[in-house]
């Protein structure tokens, strides 16, 4: 039995790890509820291996709390994982620089520390591929190794959530490269999740307002932008499969992503179709700047050395979305 130290517990990412680790191991998760509910974690949270506290990354007092449990139940379990996927995301927030570096750039530092004063064994980071801005897709997708060339800063701010973000991954690598800690960086693209709860996100703002009104309105970029979606079944997948895997967890950084790219308007007229509606009206408001027309991410390097790959499809996964709304009061 391991114990897992999960962050942003009930978020997309961590409510799925705690649904595929709790049937064998240990976990102590919290969240502040910032862009998540108690619901997504509703079926496990009876569970006596999983323990949760409506905690704030950035409280001292209650991330030492953290600490004295884990010191007192570490030697039960045979290795401690620190998962931080705990961070501000959303576009809406990530504009606001101080609190996005607040959570993201110094709760990552205090809880890697934090990792490491208490003996864990890995850390693992969720870091984003907005750190590719701009230039987030290439033939074959966008590798690990490439160059960064950022969006303009004076264009956008959301350049501050990359940057915030690709700093983490220098903490991480550093410590790992100093032998204090083993782990690895994820750069994760377009999460999404039946449970979701946050409606300025595309996916729920599709379904929500197509479902309510029978039409959408979408930023003027969607005429032209094309994303790939991944479910957080297999986002979780994806941090389970490097924990796995000796080897990967070296301090570098891994892309986590679909290569099943959809034109925005086609992923309308998708979440029409499985909600039954044939001709959803799309009008266009607000441009988005620096926003990049295509981001598709190379997971060779993921695939090669853990022999993950992505198990649910676009259509399964908002046919999911929709059968989860469909039961919604
Ligand atoms: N969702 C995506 O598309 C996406 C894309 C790239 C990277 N990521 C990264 O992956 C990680 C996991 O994200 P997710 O997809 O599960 O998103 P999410 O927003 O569903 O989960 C993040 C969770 O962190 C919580 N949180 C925020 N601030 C907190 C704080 N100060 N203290 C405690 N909890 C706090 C939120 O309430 C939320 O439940 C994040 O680090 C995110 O930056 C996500």
């Amino acid at each position: 039995m391991n114990l897992y130290v999960i962050s942003g517990v009930t978020g997309m990412t961590g409510n799925e790890l705690v649904r595929q680790l709790v049937g064998e191991h240990r976990i102590i998760g919290f969240d502040n509820f910032f862009a998540s509910s108690i619901d997504t974690v509703s079926d496990v949270i009876d569970n006596p291996n999983f323990t949760f506290h409506e905690f704030d990354l950035n409280d001292t007092a209650q991330m030492e709390e953290i600490k004295k449990e884990v010191l007192a139940a570490k030697d039960s379990c045979e290795k401690v994982f620190y998962i931080n996927c705990a961070a501000v995301v959303h576009t809406e927030h990530f504009y606001y620089v101080n609190r996005t570096f607040t959570t993201n750039v110094l709760g990552m530092k205090a809880f890697l520390d934090q990792a490491i004063e208490v003996g864990a064994y890995a850390y693992i980071n969720c870091s984003t591929s907005e750190v590719y801005s701009m230039n987030s897709w290439a033939e074959g997708g966008v590798k690990e190794s490439d160059y960064i060339t950022l969006a303009n800063a004076e264009h956008s701010q959301r350049t501050s959530y990359a940057t915030g973000k690709l700093m983490t991954e220098f903490f991480l690598r550093d410590a790992v490269n100093e032998g204090q800690i083993k782990g690895c960086s994820i750069r994760f693209a377009n999460v999404y999740s039946k449970n979701e709860l946050y409606p300025k996100h595309i996916i729920p703002h599709i379904l929500i307002s197509i479902k309510e009104t029978g039409s959408v309105t979408l930023l003027t970029n969607s005429r032209t932008n094309r994303r790939t979606f991944l479910h957080n079944i297999d986002s979780c997948g994806a941090v389970l499969a490097l924990m796995n895997t000796d080897e990967a967890l070296d301090g570098s950084a891994y892309n986590v992503a679909t290569d099943e790219e959809i034109y925005i308007i086609d992923l309308v007229k998708l979440c029409a179709k499985k909600l039954g509606i044939t001709d959803p009206q799309i009008m266009y408001d607000g441009y988005r700047a620096s926003d990049p027309e295509r981001r598709v991410l190379s997971t060779e390097k993921l695939r090669t050395r853990t022999g993950w790959k992505p198990t649910i499809s676009l259509d399964e996964g908002i046919e999911m979305c929709v059968e989860t709304l469909r039961r919604k009061p």
